[in-house]
Formats: C-alpha cells, structure tokens, sequence
C-alpha cells in the first residue's frame, strides 16, 4: 500500500479538491483505494459517496485495532471522533503507527486529507505516509504556509526511520492573467526548485461543482475542455512523482 498525505497548514489551499480528485484517479484505474479523512469537517467524505465508509477512524488510534473482516475496494475510514479525542496524543500516534500497517495488504493506495490547522492528528498523518502533497495558493499568506509545513516535515522525521517523500508542491487556484501571481509563482520556483510540480491547477468552477456534485471533474456532465486537462496533467504528473516505491 502505497500512502499518500494531502497537508498543508492552510484552509482552503485545495487539500480536500486533490485528495479527491487523486482518490477517484486511483479507483476509476481499478485500484484498491483507502481514503482517511481525518479533518473533522469531512468534506472528502462527502465528496467520496462512492467509497464504503469504514466509520470512524478512532479505532485505528486505539490499542489493540483489528481490521474488518470485508474490506471494500473502496474505503474510507472519517473523523467522526465526536467531540474532542481525549486520548494521550503520544499513545494515540504509538497506536496508529502500530495499527496502520495492518491495512497494508488490503489496498493498493491510501489517500490521506488532512485538517487545515496543526494538531496531533496532522502529525499522525505526517507519520504513517509515504509520500507527501502540498497544495499552494499564490496569495498573501500561501509561501508562509509551505515553510510551516517544511518546519512540521523536518519535526516528524525525527519520530520516522524513513524521511516523507516530498512528492512536491503544487499551484492551486492560478490565474494565469494575473501576473502578481505570475511573480510568485516564479518566486516560488527560484526557491523550492524540483520540489515544485510543472503542472498547477488553474482556478475552475467546475472543481468545486464537480465535488458537489460527488464525481470528479471527469465523470461531471458539462463541457470540462478547459478544467479537465489541467487536472489530468497535474494528477499524472503527481503519480510520476510518487512512482511505483513505497
Ligand atoms: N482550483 C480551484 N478552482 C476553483 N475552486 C477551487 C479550486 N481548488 C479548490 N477550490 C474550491 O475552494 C474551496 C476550498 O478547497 P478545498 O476544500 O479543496 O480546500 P481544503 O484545503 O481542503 O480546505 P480546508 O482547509 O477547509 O479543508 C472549495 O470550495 C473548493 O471547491
Ligand atoms: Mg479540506
């Protein structure tokens, strides 16, 4: 299993678009596909009507996690915790560590959205993946989100054997008209260099009417010459870069 983890510590940035987006990409291509939807707004969950939800995904968090018995293809486990999770954090991201890897035989890919502000649940989910996506909006605060998350990389690789691979940073919302934009993008570019995706996502109505309406923007039934290519070329681009290693 393959897990991919979709933070930055930005709301809004396109964590939720992506991490769907890319989770559809994987299911329509036959894949077996867990999704953790660990933002406690689970916008993915609703999104992702098609995957079987597994419940909450406290019990991946406590001693002792058995996996179901039947697992779907497509999976999601939310956080439904209800209320605060009083668990001791330090136990709790022990637990999951150890847990986790019991899904591994049973898909191929796992999505992880993640919530918009820094909690023990961000550093979870910076513990068991793989790789790592960081969506970012070139706006006024977007670049100091990308050093928060760097920060918060360098902080959990200290608890991993093996560092995250940062599979890149990626655009979100650009506007190619817009040329303050244009400056920090190539600003952005001078700075992070390979760690920046080619491909960005151009801002398109159709991405948020799509989730909407629960499919992707290639199964949405409108005229998506012009949001379907730039999504297509980001999320092979993304698959490129995540690669066939673990
Ligand atoms: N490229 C885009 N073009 C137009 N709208 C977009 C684009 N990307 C995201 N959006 C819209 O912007 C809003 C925020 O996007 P999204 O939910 O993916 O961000 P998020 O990082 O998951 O947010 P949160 O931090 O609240 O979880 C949504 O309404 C989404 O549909
Ligand atoms: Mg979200």
């Amino acid at each position: 299993m393959r897990t991919i983890a979709i933070n930055v510590e930005k709301g809004g940035a396109g964590k939720t678009t992506i991490a769907c987006h890319l989770a559809w990409l994987l299911a329509d291509a036959g894949h077996r596909v867990l999704v953790l939807d660990l933002d406690r707004q689970c916008n993915a969950t609703d999104a992702l009507s098609d995957f079987e939800s597994l419940g909450s995904c406290k019990p991946l968090f406590e001693a002792d996690y058995a996996a179901p018995d039947e697992l779907p293809r497509l999976a999601i486990y939310s956080n439904r915790m209800g209320g605060e999770y009083d668990a001791s954090y330090p136990t709790a991201l022990g637990n999951v560590r150890k847990n986790f890897p019991v899904l591994n035989p049973h898909f191929d890919f796992c999505i992880i959205d993640t919530p918009p502000s820094w909690s023990w649940i961000n550093f979870a989910a910076l513990l068991i993946c793989d790789h790592l996506i960081v969506p970012v909006e070139l706006g006024p605060f977007g670049p100091a989100a990308t050093k928060q998350v760097s920060d918060s990389i360098a902080t959990v690789n200290q608890r991993r054997t093996k560092p995250i691979h940062v599979a890149g940073l990626v655009p979100n919302r650009v506007r190619p008209n817009d040329s303050h934009q244009m400056k920090m993008l190539e600003a952005l570019k001078s700075k992070v260099g390979k760690n920046l995706f080619t491909h960005y996502l151009p801002e398109r109505a159709h991405y948020s009417q799509a989730i909407q309406e629960h499919v992707p923007v290639w199964r949405f039934g409108k005229d998506v010459r012009s949001s379907l290519p730039p999504m297509r070329a980001f999320l092979e681009e993304a698959m490129t870069r995540i690669g066939s290693e673990k």
